[in-house]
């Protein structure tokens, strides 16, 4: 019996459709074959002694931005996503709990996730998505066309929420262009709350000093080795929420600056000895710091396994003593690019280099 349940979960075992209907039906208690959690774990995070507790599906708690919209404090990431899994990704993601989506414009997606919204059968108002308007169609106009764009491959009539994806700090005034397009859409209620992505305190102050409407929230690189004090109690001081892109380091894996040696915060020994601890996966222990610390999280799996368990982070609590080891891995170490050296040319050098594999 016990394998036949663990059989029933384990994607290769079963088609794609008994597969998801399966864990539709039963969204608590799911068991995953410990074979295929082993796999996993080991490629990304190292499997502990202990074996962790099955992941099972939950729900995400809400919190409120500084216009009174109401908003997951984790949700799904949709960057690196295979066009080809996207629209099945979300559509799992979905049925089994989740409700915040976090994509962009950049990501080539739009549609797929838009599909996979529709195949699910949550009623619109239950959701809360996200995408964000590329720094190629800033200026004021352009923006307006853009989020038109977006919503149509999105099947969308109204977005939750629409972000800045980076600023341009070479051509600010662009910035503050598409800034204010995003005002007059937040004005004509086409979008519910409106933010920035990668702003650094001082990006923020010029936005704020121009602008009208205040950033919901401020979407940036934050992890345990990327702990970003400063930008943090920058958002902090406007009322501005912290959300955290490659919130378990998967910028380390995705975009590595030396591939030959690759980070991975997933290994950390002080994570690894808290998922023993609580029986958890590293990433979930990671995901609770980022929780507990007030921050909202957008993990991005592409295996049914992880989506899972990245979001049953909710029936446990690390002290504060533990939060304090995990702060103290801090080591400023960024994934990504940096904010200040960001623009077009800054971004077509980046993708020559994944092209050409450097
Ligand atoms: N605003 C921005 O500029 C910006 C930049 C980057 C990202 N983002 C957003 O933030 C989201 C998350 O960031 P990210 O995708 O870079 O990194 P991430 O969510 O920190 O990590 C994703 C990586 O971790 C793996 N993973 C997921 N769950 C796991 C688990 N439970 N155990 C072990 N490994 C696990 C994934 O592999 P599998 O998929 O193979 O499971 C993937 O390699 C993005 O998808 C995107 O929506 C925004």
């Amino acid at each position: 019996m016990k394998q036949e349940k663990q059989k029933g979960c384990d994607s290769r075992n079963v088609d794609r459709r008994s597969f998801l209907t399966g864990l539709a039906a039963a969204s608590v208690g799911v068991a995953v074959s410990p074979t295929l959690y082993a796999a996993n774990t080991a490629g990304a995070g190292g499997a502990s002694a202990i074996a962790p507790t099955l992941p099972t599906a939950g729900k995400s708690p809400l919190t409120t931005l500084n216009n009174g919209v109401e908003m997951p404090v984790l949700g799904v990431g949709c960057f690196n996503l295979p066009t080809i899994q996207t629209a099945d990704v979300i559509h799992f993601a979905l049925i089994n709990g989740y409700r915040l989506v976090d994509t962009a414009k950049n990501y080539g997606n739009e549609k797929e996730v838009g599909e996979g919204i529709v195949r699910s059968g949550v009623p619109r108002s239950e959701l809360f998505i996200t995408t964000k308007l590329w720094i190629e169609d800033f200026g004021y106009d352009e923006a307006l066309r853009a989020f038109d764009r977006s919503v149509n491959e999105l099947g969308l009539d109204y977005l939750d929420l629409y972000l800045l994806h980076w600023p341009v700090p070479t051509d600010f005034a662009k910035t503050i262009a598409a800034y204010k397009a995003l005002e007059k859409l937040y004005a004509d209620k086409r979008i519910r709350a409106i933010g920035v992505s990668n702003f650094n305190p001082e990006h923020l102050r010029m936005l704020t000093e121009q602008t009208e409407v205040v950033p919901v929230l401020n979407q940036i690189e934050l992890h345990p080795f990327f702990a970003q004090q400063a930008a943090r109690e920058a958002n902090e001081q406007r009322g501005i929420k912290t959300e955290s892109w490659s919130p378990i380091g998967g910028g380390f894996i995705t975009l590595p600056k030396d591939p030959t040696n690759i980070v991975r915060l997933l290994e950390e020994r002080t994570i690894v000895e808290l998922g023993q601890k609580y029986r958890k996966m590293p990433a979930q222990i990671v995901l609770r710091w980022h929780i507990q610390h007030g921050f909202i999280a957008i993990p991005k799996s592409q295996h049914y396994e992880r989506l899972l368990a990245n979001i049953a982070i909710f029936d446990f609590e690390l002290s504060a003593d533990e939060m304090a080891s995990v702060d103290a891995l801090n080591r400023d170490l960024r994934a990504g690019p940096d904010p200040e050296l960001f623009d077009v040319p800054a971004f077509r050098a980046i993708l020559e280099r994944r092209r050409a594999g450097v």
